[in-house]
């Protein structure tokens, strides 16, 4: 199960995304915001982040203006690895090497099929382990 929520600036994109993924049989936990009000992105990165910490789903899609607020956030809580993509390459670097539990998106600046494009890389490919999980091994002791 994905987990995925965004603020007013990222509602329209995590609208499309979610209908795009559901259109393959994907589903999302929709962690809101739901509405064009407007909120502050640490709350949702907080909730998206908390259902990944705590094994309710396995990943995260976070969707801001920029995608930037989010990933600062999200980046903030332990045992979170969250990658701002704004490119498809990225998208799959980030899997293979830093296996990445959230992606961030900016609303705003990322245009739909590219956006489509970046979520279906992330999820479909898979982490390399080896000298990679030995670096991720490295970030989880900063967090100390
Ligand atoms: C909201 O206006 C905007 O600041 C937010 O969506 C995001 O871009 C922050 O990084």
């Amino acid at each position: 199960m994905l987990a995925i929520g965004c603020d007013h600036g990222g509602l329209e994109l995590k609208n499309h995304i979610i209908a795009h993924l559901k259109e393959q049989g994907i589903e999302c936990k929709d962690f809101g915001t739901y509405d064009e009000n407007s909120c502050d992105y640490p709350d949702i990165a907080e909730n998206v982040c908390g259902a990944i910490t705590s094994g309710e789903c396995e990943s995260g899609i976070l969707v801001c203006g920029t995608g930037i607020g989010m990933s600062i956030a999200a980046n903030k809580i332990k045992g979170i690895r969250a990658a701002l993509c704004t490119d498809v390459y990225s998208a799959k670097m980030t899997k293979q090497h830093n296996n990445s539990n959230v992606i961030c998106l900016g609303g705003r600046v990322t245009g739909r099929e590219l956006a489509f494009m970046i979520v279906d890389t992330w999820i479909s490919e898979k982490f390399q382990g080896g000298r990679h999980q030995n670096r991720i091994d490295k970030i989880s002791k900063l967090e100390k």
